[in-house]
């Protein structure tokens, strides 16, 4: 079984709503970088305060901000993790390679959510969060089609990249996802 995961996909994908099916059902630690910055923000913390206008305007927070989160909040966990939202790019990507030789729990799988940009939107609107406006909504897809998406390559040459269609009922996805990693 593979239990340390990553979720890629652009906003709206579902890799949060997978991500916390998927932690339910194997019992392993879920990571989302977007929740714990949320929750600064919530909690009005300096990082809080630093982070919100970035996050409302649809930006990408620091690298190094970003990667003293996640280097706080990942531990060794024998029932595994899933990291939703992280890394972002090829300087994270890398990051995340030093972090995870510390813990000596290599990466297994990569999960690529795929669903077309005008399903995204539309989910997007529905659900409201504060950078949920057709404006930032844009922007961050046009951040994660320059920025992210070459991560989609990066893995694959790895071979730990696995394609799953996202404009699915979520249960199928699911499904999906959970063969995919007891294979
Ligand atoms: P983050 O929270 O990671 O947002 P995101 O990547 O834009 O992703 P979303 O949460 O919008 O989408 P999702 O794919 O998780 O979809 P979800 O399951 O929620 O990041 C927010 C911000 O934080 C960034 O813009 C940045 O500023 C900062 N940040 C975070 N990480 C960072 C990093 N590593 N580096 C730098 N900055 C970082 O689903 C979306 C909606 O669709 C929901 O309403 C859901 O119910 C619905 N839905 C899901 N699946 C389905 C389905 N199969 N059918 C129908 N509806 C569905």
């Amino acid at each position: 079984m593979k239990n340390n995961i990553l979720f890629l996909g652009p906003p709206g994908a579902g890799k949060g709503t997978q991500a916390s099916i998927i932690s339910e059902f194997n019992s392993c630690l879920h990571l989302s970088t977007g929740e714990l910055l949320r929750n600064e923000v919530k909690l009005e913390s300096d990082l809080g305060l630093q982070v919100k206008e970035i996050m409302n305007s649809g930006e990408l927070v620091s690298d190094e901000l970003v990667l003293e989160i996640v280097k706080k909040n990942l531990t060794n966990n024998n029932k595994g993790w899933i990291l939703d939202g992280y890394p972002r790019n090829l300087s994270q990507a890398s990051s995340l390679n030093e972090v995870l030789a510390k813990l000596n729990q290599p990466l297994e799988i990569v999960f690529y959510l795929n669903v077309n940009e005008e399903i995204l939107v539309e989910r997007l609107l529905n659900r409201g969060r504060s950078d949920d406006n057709e404006l930032t909504i844009r922007k961050r897809l046009k951040i994660y089609n320059e920025t992210t998406q070459p991560l989609i390559g990066y893995y694959e040459k790895q071979n730990i990249l696995e394609y799953i269609e996202g404009n699915r009922d979520l249960n199928k996805i699911s499904d999906d996802i959970k063969q995919k990693m007891a294979l």
